[in-house]
Parts: structure tokens; C-alpha cells; sequence
């Protein structure tokens, strides 16, 4: 392919299995990942330790525009991800940094500090973008753009049990009345708010398998980026 680097875009709602769909095409594709909700999550965090409400948005804004935040893949595979300089892989996973980082995310001008920070993750031989806005906003050019969506009670189990292994505990009935909070403020907000572009392929995840997911966007990865069938097939 010549010219810009290509992109695939995931999109969707949290709990969706963008997560774990982006990790598995970037692996098989040998292409970078964007984990755009870390940034949210990381200026969040960020905020918080420099005692600034989050609701003050130019303040808010300029800790996003000077976040120091180093993404590496260590030798176990694992994307580790340090804010100045500390390790907070597992800090910014947490159910409060996650409604911390919708908070920090429905303020425009906290979005536009991170716009040009996650288009220069554009680069040969491709990018997997996960996120909210992807197709919308930030690659609005993307070769394929994908949007997963998946039930309110199945996204909650699927988070418990995730967080369950984390030994994070948190109940089902509070982590479904969440991801709903969650859910109406990133869809309701006005600033690139959660939906599916116009020429984005929509997939219900609800009673599918990771590996029915994974087949599924491999399928159209392929069709739309003309992969040779025998790529690691
Ligand atoms: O994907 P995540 O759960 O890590 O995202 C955390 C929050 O960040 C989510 O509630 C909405 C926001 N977000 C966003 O507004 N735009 C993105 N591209 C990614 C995340």
C-alpha cells in the first residue's frame, strides 16, 4: 500500500470487546495499537493528582496537552503504561478512573489537546485505533471502520468477571447501573459523542465469542485491505 498508513478503527461502548479484538487484530496485522480511552483515563489521572477538579476544563485541558505517558509492550507481551514516570497499567483499569476519564472526556477542549497525540500513533505498517470517536473524529479516513455493541447486563458480567480476575470487587448491580451512567454521557454529550460513523460495519457482540468476533472483523480486515489469503493463516 502506498501513501499514509492504513487504519482499522473499533469503536463502541465499554465492555463491548473492543479490548481484546483491537490486541488480537494488531498481533495478527503486526500493527500498532491506539488505546485512546488510556489517554482519557491517564489526563484523568493526572488531574486528580494535581488536586484539579475535573470539571475545570482549560486546566484539565493543559495536563492533557503535557501528559507524560510512556506506552511500552513488555517481554511478557502486556501493554505497560507509566505516567510521569510511574507505572499506572493497572491504577487507570479501575471502574472510578474509567467514569473519571467520561468526565474528562465530554470537555471539548480536553479532546482537542489529545487530537494530534493519537493521529501520530498513524504509522507504517498500520494502526488498530480503539475508542469512542475513532471513525467520527480522529481517522475519519480510516480503511475499515468497525463498531461493536453488546446488551448492558452481558457488557456488566463480561466487566465483573474481568475485574473479578483482577481481584478488583465490585457488584454486578453497581457495574450495570454504571456502564449505563457511563454509557448516556459519552452517547449524550456533545463533543464527538459515542456513534457509529455513517460508513462504519456495526457487529452485536451480545452472544458472540471472542473468537466469533475475531473471525468476524478478520473477515472484513481482509476483504477491505486485500490480505492474501495465506496471511498466517
Ligand atoms: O475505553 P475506555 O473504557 O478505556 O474509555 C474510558 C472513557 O474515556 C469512556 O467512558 C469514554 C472516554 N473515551 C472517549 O470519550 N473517547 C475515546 N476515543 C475513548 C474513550
Amino acid at each position: 500500500m502506498n501513501g499514509i498508513a492504513p487504519v482499522i478503527t473499533v469503536d463502541g461502548p465499554s465492555g463491548v470487546g473492543k479490548g481484546t479484538l483491537c490486541q488480537w487484530l494488531a498481533t495478527r496485522l503486526g500493527w500498532r495499537l491506539l488505546d485512546s480511552g488510556a489517554l482519557y483515563r491517564l489526563t484523568a489521572l493526572a488531574a486528580q493528582r494535581r488536586c484539579l477538579p475535573l470539571d475545570d476544563e482549560s486546566s484539565v485541558a493543559a495536563v492533557a496537552a503535557e501528559l507524560a505517558v510512556e506506552f511500552s509492550a513488555g517481554t511478557d507481551g502486556v501493554l505497560h503504561i507509566t505516567l510521569d514516570g510511574e507505572e499506572v497499567s493497572t491504577t487507570i483499569r479501575s471502574e472510578t478512573a474509567g467514569n473519571a476519564a467520561s468526565q474528562v472526556a465530554a470537555l471539548p477542549q480536553v479532546r482537542a489537546a489529545l487530537l494530534q497525540r493519537q493521529r501520530d500513533f498513524r504509522q507504517r505498517p498500520g494502526l488498530i485505533a480503539d475508542g469512542r470517536d475513532m471513525g467520527t473524529v480522529v481517522f475519519p479516513d480510516a480503511q475499515l471502520k468497525l463498531f461493536l455493541i453488546a446488551d448492558t447486563g452481558e457488557r456488566a458480567r463480561r466487566r465483573h468477571k474481568q475485574l473479578s480476575e483482577n481481584d478488583m470487587d465490585v457488584s454486578l448491580a453497581a457495574l450495570e447501573r454504571e456502564i449505563a451512567e457511563r454509557d448516556a454521557r459519552d452517547v449524550q454529550r456533545a463533543a464527538a459523542p459515542l456513534t457509529p460513523a455513517a460508513d462504519a460495519t456495526v457487529l452485536d457482540t451480545t452472544a458472540k465469542s471472542i473468537a466469533q468476533v475475531c473471525e468476524w472483523a478478520w473477515r472484513q480486515a481482509r476483504q477491505r485491505l486485500q490480505i492474501p489469503t495465506n496471511h498466517r493463516d
